[in-house]
């Protein structure tokens, strides 16, 4: 008999230990979530990408290239120099190129049509691709806060428009996922990540302000183009061709969804 009950007060010790660390899972997994969001709060008054940012100030004014001019008279869309407001007006049509560019593109252009650079962009955080991430959180970071303004006024952008539009839509690949697959609907997660509705005003318009992004998982500055790279691949497709027309068609159709919502560039990342 007293072994019975000592067997009993064993299961019964057991099965609360047990029960306890379910409930201690539950709750370990609610509290990692709060736990970064709490992480994000911490390191948002120091967010490592302000170090890329004053990197990218200083290469914007220093003497450089075969040239040996700064990028100081570099036209972003808003007259030689501006800085400010210039991110949340890209992509646009240039028509010294003769075509719409994004952030990315345009400061290669600068660099290679004021400075004489032979321009090495193509890929990530290699080459001179190292110093247009600089500058492009440096220009992002100038925008902090004024309403997206992606302008529609030339048949370009308009064309862009449309063409980003349906990449976006676009079924393909051994899923048969689109953008839309992931960013068409309201309130979905993948794990801890939420999922923005790209096609709607307000998340379109974080979306599209948030890069570049300094990420805290592998320590990375990601400008958009490699976001929209690394999105190819969730959506098991080739990867795109660097600065290719589908690429600044989807900004351009982001940033046109997201018209009015305040920048918030550079972001911090999970
Ligand atoms: C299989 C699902 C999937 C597909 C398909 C997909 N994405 Fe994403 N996307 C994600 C996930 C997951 C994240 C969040 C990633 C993270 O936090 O690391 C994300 C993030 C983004 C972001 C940044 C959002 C933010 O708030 O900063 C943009 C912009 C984006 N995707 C655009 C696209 C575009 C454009 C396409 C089509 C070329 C696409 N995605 C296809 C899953 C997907």
């Amino acid at each position: 008999m007293k072994r019975i009950l000592r067997l009993a007060l064993l299961a019964s010790a057991a099965f609360s230990a047990v029960s306890m660390q379910a409930a201690y899972a539950l709750e370990t997994k609610s509290e990692s979530e709060k736990g970064i969001d709490r992480y994000r709060e911490l390191i948002a008054d120091g967010n490592p990408a302000e170090l890329f940012e004053m990197e990218g100030q200083e290469l914007w004014s220093k003497k450089a290239g075969p040239k040996n001019v700064s990028l100081e008279q570099c036209d972003l869309g808003l007259g030689p120099g501006v800085v400010k407001g210039a991110y949340v007006s890209l992509p646009r049509y240039f028509q010294d190129a003769g075509k719409v560019m994004d952030l990315e593109m345009r400061l290669a252009h600068c660099m290679r049509t004021l400075q004489g650079i032979d321009v090495k962009d193509s890929k990530y955080n290699k080459d001179d691709h190292k110093n247009i991430i600089a500058l492009a959180t440096f220009v992002a970071a100038s925008s902090k806060g004024m309403p997206v303004a992606v302008p529609q006024g030339h048949s370009e952008e308009k064309r862009l428009y449309e063409v980003g539009k349906r990449v976006f839509f676009y079924r393909a690949g051994p899923y048969d996922f689109a953008c839309a697959t992931c960013h068409a609907q309201d309130n979905v997660r993948i794990r801890l990540q939420g999922l923005p509705n790209l096609t709607r005003n307000e998340p379109a318009g974080k979306a599209f302000t948030s890069w570049p992004a300094y990420r805290v998982g592998n320590g990375q500055l990601w400008p958009m183009q490699k976001r929209l790279n690394d999105c190819y691949r969730q959506q098991r497709f080739p990867e795109p061709v660097y600065g290719s027309e589908a690429t600044v068609a989807l900004q351009v159709y982001m940033g046109v969804n997201g018209k009015g919502v305040s920048s918030l560039a550079p972001a911090l990342k999970r």
